[in-house]
């Protein structure tokens, strides 16, 4: 008989949710640390930090990730917190990226300390970035992330490009109040850079999300706005996201809107996280979770993982529920990974 490779054999079958979702895509928290403090995002003065011990190890991680793999799972997003504030970080790159079934490793960070590790996350295997930038104006990015430098980030930003990194994309929170002047002057940024804006509505995740809903967009408005200044076309970008894309007509530029709240597209929902100390969220707004570090340090065999993780997707929620419990979720976004 010839044999069948198991990895080849169980993406046959896949991660497959009880609403039929197929999930491909891990959204990994390296760590909870942030080294900025978005408003929205963290609440001010939070200590309650993970401890180190409490962390998986890097051989930890590749041992869930690998699984995963073997189960379908073909993209995986480092995020945090901040993922370059954990030590090594480009050694756990280069493992996941050897994994024979991992086809797209990003990275979602505030390019705060992107300009030293740039290069360093390119050659360990990253392909392509998410940067969080709300505004271009340097005392406002210092009021937003309470004490961030928009310089660096710039910098940082220049710095992937030039490493080779692509796409570049920017993550644009639109809020009220605060960067909604900001929308054309990003687009110019974003525009003469060759980097895709994103924009995002924020939502009401734990109590520093709930703040920032005051200041809450609809982005519908926003593309109306953006239309009156750009020819906008429907357009597609690569990527495994929620979002929406519009085109500047007769450019490669393109738009993205993220739009969790004015119209959620958890129908279509391709994802589960994991967070620094090994717990398994299966949705971004509610709370089911399974806890791998205690299994993973007790000893389980690859094949009870490869089942605890196929069960765990059962629990997949149907959607998030910011609308009708906005206060439900305590967990803060540095927690889950955004
Ligand atoms: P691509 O793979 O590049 O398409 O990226 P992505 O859109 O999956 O990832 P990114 O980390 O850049 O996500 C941007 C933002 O979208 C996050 O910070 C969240 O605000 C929001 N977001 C991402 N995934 C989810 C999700 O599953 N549910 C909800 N409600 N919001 C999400
Ligand atoms: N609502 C929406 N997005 C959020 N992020 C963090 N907090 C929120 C929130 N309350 C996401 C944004 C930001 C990244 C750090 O995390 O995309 O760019
Ligand atoms: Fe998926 Fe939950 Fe995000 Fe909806 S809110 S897209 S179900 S993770």
């Amino acid at each position: 008989m010839i044999p069948v490779h198991t990895h080849f054999k169980d993406q046959q079958s896949g991660l497959v949710d009880p609403f039929g979702r197929r999930i491909e895509y891990v959204r990994l928290s390296v760590t909870d640390r942030c080294n900025l403090r978005c408003f929205y995002c963290l609440p001010k003065g939070f200590r309650d930090f993970e401890t180190p011990e409490h962390w998986l190890s890097f051989d930890e991680i590749e041992r869930v990730i690998s699984a995963f793999s073997e189960l379908g799972v073909r993209r995986v997003r480092l995020t945090g917190g901040e993922p370059l504030v954990r030590k090594n970080l480009p050694d756990l790159i280069s493992k996941l990226s050897s994994l024979p079934g991992i086809d797209d490793l990003s990275l979602s960070t505030n390019a705060s300390l992107l300009r030293e590790h740039a290069l360093k996350l390119k050659e360990a295997g990253i392909d392509r970035i998410n940067v969080s930038l709300d505004t271009l104006k340097a005392d406002r990015f210092k009021s937003v992330t309470q004490g961030g430098n928009l310089l660096k980030v710039l910098a940082g930003l220049q710095a992937a490009r030039k490493a080779g990194l692509n796409p570049v994309k920017i993550n644009m929170v639109a809020l009220k109040g605060i960067n909604d002047d900001e929308f054309e002057d990003m687009v110019d940024y974003c525009m003469r850079n060759a980097f895709t804006l994103r924009f995002i509505e924020t939502m009401p995740i734990g109590e520093a999300g709930r703040s920032g809903s005051e200041h809450y967009l609809d982005l519908h408005r926003v593309l109306e706005r953006l239309g009156k200044s750009y020819d906008l076309i429907p357009g597609v970008m690569a990527g495994g996201g929620p979002a929406k894309y519009f085109q500047v007509k007769g450019t490669d530029f393109r738009i993205g809107f993220i739009t969790p709240i004015s119209q959620h597209f958890c129908e279509t929902c391709n994802r589960v996280r994991m967070s620094v100390d090994g717990t398994l969220y299966l949705c971004l707004g509610q709370a089911h979770s399974i806890a791998l570090r205690p299994l993973l340090r007790d000893g389980i065999s690859d094949a009870q993982l490869k089942s605890v993780l196929t069960d765990a997707i059962r629990l997949k929620p149907a959607r998030h529920e910011f609308d009708e419990k906005p206060g439900q979720l305590n967990r803060c976004m540095s927690q889950t990974g955004g």
